[in-house]
């Protein structure tokens, strides 16, 4: 089987109502992302974070997966398929993907203050203990935060992203306006002879001399004119 991988973006979730960043209205039009998503911003006011990311899951418990996710995740019928996504909800779990790479973290997940990449400290949260509040302990006494990689932080799973990319065969870009490293560097790992499609309704600058395919839709039309190229 061919190997497929897509480098998702907040665009493919758009559909499913969840907000993106760098649209106008989109979150960093709300928020101050360092006061929010950065490290700093954490240890500067850790309730001000704790509370940003406990709305934002209680904003996130009603939604579905949309066509787009429902395509990737049927495409492995006929493909190998990686989904490395930089979104923290869990709509490609929802839609039945069955090998997903989170770059950022995951909303739904919790983890320790003092090591967050420490797997027994990582707990999944439930729509009945969606908060975490100050105070809130990891198995290792710490504080227990967001399992989520903040500016400022390493991108631990950046290395099994770019040997995923490495080997595909196919690298598709679905709702990411590749603003932000590593993640947005991904799409140079791929070999000379593997097509890159990018998917999004406006046009992406992809900092590559590489021929691109831009399907110039959301994700949902986008995915169905892909998936007639891929099939046809
Ligand atoms: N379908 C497809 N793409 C869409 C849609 C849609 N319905 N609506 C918007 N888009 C596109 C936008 O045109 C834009 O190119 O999705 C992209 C969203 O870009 P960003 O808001 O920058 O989101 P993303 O690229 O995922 O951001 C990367 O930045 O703040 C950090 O950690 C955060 O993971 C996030 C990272």
């Amino acid at each position: 089987m061919k190997k497929i991988v897509f480098l998702t973006g907040a665009g493919i979730s758009a559909e499913s109502g969840i907000s993106t960043f760098r649209d106008s209205g989109g979150l960093w039009d709300k928020y101050n992302v360092q006061d929010v998503a950065s490290i700093e911003g954490y240890w500067r006011n850790r309730e001000l974070v704790l509370e940003f990311y406990n709305v934002r899951r209680h904003e996130s418990v009603n939604t579905k997966p949309n066509k787009a996710h429902l395509l990737v995740a049927e495409l492995e019928k006929n493909f190998d398929v990686t989904v490395v996504t930089q979104n923290v909800d869990n709509l490609h779990e929802q839609a039945g993907s069955s090998k997903i790479v989170h770059l950022h973290g995951e909303l739904m997940k919790a983890t320790s203050e003092r090591d967050p990449n420490d797997p027994r400290c990582i707990v999944e949260l439930g729509p009945d203990n969606m908060d975490i509040h100050l105070g809130d302990k990891a198995k290792d006494g710490s504080q227990l935060r967001p399992f989520i990689v903040w500016f400022g932080e390493s991108v631990p799973m950046i290395e099994v992203a770019v040997e995923e990319v490495e080997e595909a065969d196919i690298l598709v870009v679905v709702g990411s306006s590749l603003n932000v490293y590593p993640a947005a560097g991904l799409v140079h790992y791929a070999r000379p002879t593997t097509p890159i499609y990018v998917i999004d309704p406006k046009p992406v600058e992809v900092h590559t001399n590489r021929s691109i395919t831009f399907i110039q839709k959301k994700a949902s039309e986008g995915m169905e004119e892909l998936v007639s190229l891929l099939l046809k």
